[in-house]
């Protein structure tokens, strides 16, 4: 049957999760508590640089202070971990963020391992991850939580649905899983080593693809009136921003769609503007 998916519009979600990131953060002010965020940069990425202008500006729209270490690719895993315990100690930052991937040389584990998980806004130490496992957390995975956002704006029930996540990194694939069996989905987590993929995708009702190539989801893996959520953000062989999907045709599939740009990832950010109001909540026994 062929239909014209409705598009999940991230930027109005994220702008309402914005909104009222802005207003906790007022009200802090008002008890004369500032929030902060440091966001450090090593190396000179393009991609990363763009990610952490478009973090450090959504700081600034939502009130939090952003202080940038932007740190050269000759950086030593030594003095990485230096300033990261310097910001551990700093009682003026609530949020620390290590910008990922970090140039080769340096060890991401470490460098993750070494953020206090109290300031851990991305999630990503395995304190918060173990947390996020049981189910119990404070730091929200941001992609994969801006992702239910948008799903409960939609009013998209995952309950007894079948959810098929493509990818299994620690940053998104891992924990979308575990958000979505949290709201009793049925789950599959895919990969690179899966045979048949197909088989799985067209069963699911949510599709989360978080692959990182242009047009790996085809319409021909999707089932009839699925919810698609495209984590991919790729440039096509004209060097356009393009997610994982096949947009013009899964669309034509889909029930719902995000796209790319615009879908998936203002609301990552949002998620992190508000784990940062969350820590200095936290830390001021709010
Ligand atoms: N690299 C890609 N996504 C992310 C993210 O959410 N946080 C950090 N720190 N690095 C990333």
């Amino acid at each position: 049957m062929e239909r014209t998916a409705k598009i999940i519009d991230g930027k109005l979600v994220s702008q309402a999760v914005k909104d009222k990131v802005r207003e906790d953060v007022l009200s802090l002010g008002e008890k004369g508590i500032s929030v902060c965020l440091a966001v450090i940069i090593v190396g000179d990425n393009p991609a990363s640089r763009t990610y952490v202008n478009n973090k450090k500006k959504a700081c600034k729209a939502a009130g939090i202070i952003s202080r940038e270490y932007a740190l050269d690719e000759n950086t030593t895993q030594q003095e990485l971990l230096e300033l990261i315990d310097r910001l551990n100690k700093d009682s003026e930052v609530n949020g620390i963020l290590c910008q990922l991937p970090l140039p080769q040389g340096l060890d991401e584990k470490a460098v993750i391992a070494s953020i206090s998980p109290e300031k851990d806004v991305d999630a990503f130490h395995a304190v918060n991850a173990g947390h996020i496992m049981i189910g119990d957390y404070s730091f929200l995975p941001c992609t994969p939580a801006g992702i239910t956002e948008m799903l409960d704006y939609y009013g998209i029930e995952v309950a007894s649905k079948n959810c098929t996540v493509i990818g299994r990194s620690n940053i998104v694939g891992k924990p979308m899983a575990m958000l979505l069996l949290k709201r009793n989905g049925t789950v599959t987590i895919c990969h690179s080593a899966t045979k048949n993929l197909a088989d799985y995708t067209s069963r699911a009702d949510i599709l989360i693809a978080a692959v990182g190539k242009p047009n790996f989801v085809t319409a021909d893996m999707v089932k009839d009136g699925a919810v698609v959520i495209d984590v991919g953000i790729n440039r096509n062989s004209e060097g356009k921003l393009c997610g994982d999907v096949d947009f013009d045709a899964v669309s034509k599939k889909a029930s719902y769609i995000t796209p790319v740009p615009g879908g998936v990832g203002p609301m990552t950010i949002a998620t992190l503007l508000k784990n940062t109001v969350t820590a200095a909540k936290l830390q001021n026994n709010l």
